[in-house]
């Protein structure tokens, strides 16, 4: 099997949607590979595995750590490392520093920056340098103090030409893709059909290119999920239920049992 490229990622313009999954470690990224085109190492692993309560909090150390058991883990899904904040936002060459680090001690495919309407130079000194980069707009986690919380985007006119302006500088820096999150189904459809590279959406509709959810969210980990989940599983169920059965077992000494008990053989205990 190889890789998927940019290329590949690319003809979801004109043909099937992206099937795009967040993973963090590798044996989830092992399940998932055969149905995804593009696995994100999301800094949603700041929140979903590492218990904080935003991304701000999410180091260059955690993505690349994260980012390595992915790979490992996977064989044909194009893999996106994000970058975390703080560690692209100052500028070009900051960007490149940390980019080219996730790059080569990861060994994904690209990166992804929440791309605000600032970062078309950012996107395209990295793409230019050799850099694959996915953008990201509308509700931007990485801003959540400046914006008071995760709240939809493009409510109002002003907002609205803003996402799409965020949307056009990474497509103008040269990004293979973009990332929509939090807007409704109009402006998604709007941004999807003026942009020639693929939108991927979370929260934003099914006008997108493709779809992103986070893997924790789909799967029934947690008992609050945003409105734009759909729940695929009850992972959550299945290990309440199994450690449960699990320390009743060992409270009433049925765990373990003769078949998962070691003997030592008679003929061992008799020399
Ligand atoms: O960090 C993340 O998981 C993401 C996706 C939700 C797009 O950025
Ligand atoms: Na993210």
């Amino acid at each position: 099997v190889r890789r998927k490229t940019v290329k590949d990622i690319a003809k979801a313009k004109k043909g099937d949607p992206l099937v795009c999954l967040t993973a963090y470690d590798a044996p989830r990224a092992a399940l998932i590979d055969p149905y995804c085109d593009l696995i994100l190492v999301g800094d949603s692993v700041g929140m979903v595995v590492h218990g904080l309560d935003s991304t701000v909090g999410v180091t260059m150390e955690m993505m690349i750590l994260h980012g390595k058991a992915v790979m490992r883990g996977s064989e044909e899904a194009f893999v996106v490392v994000d970058m975390p904040f703080g560690s692209y936002e100052a500028g070009p060459v900051q960007a490149f520093e940390n980019a080219s680090r996730i790059m080569q001690e990861t060994g994904c495919q690209a990166v992804k920056i929440e791309s605000g309407t600032y970062a078309g130079e950012i996107v395209s000194f990295l793409v230019e340098r050799g850099i694959p980069v996915m953008g990201h707009v509308g509700l931007r986690p990485q801003a959540i103090h400046v914006d008071g919380g995760f709240k939809a985007k493009g409510r109002s006119g002003d907002e609205r030409q803003r996402v799409i302006d965020e949307a056009k500088a990474a497509e103008a820096g040269g990004a293979f893709a973009v990332v929509i999150e939090g807007v409704a189904e109009d402006l998604a459809r709007e941004i999807t059909e003026q942009l020639s590279i693929p939108t991927v959406g979370i929260g934003a509709s099914a006008a997108c290119d493709g779809q992103i959810l986070v893997i924790d969210d789909m799967l029934g980990i947690f008992d609050w999920t945003p409105k734009f989940v759909r729940r695929y599983g009850d992972v959550k169920g299945e290990i309440v239920r199994s450690v449960e059965a699990y320390a009743s077992d060992v409270k009433a000494r049925t765990f373990p049992g003769e078949a998962e008990t070691y003997q030592i053989k008679a003929n061992l205990r008799n020399s």
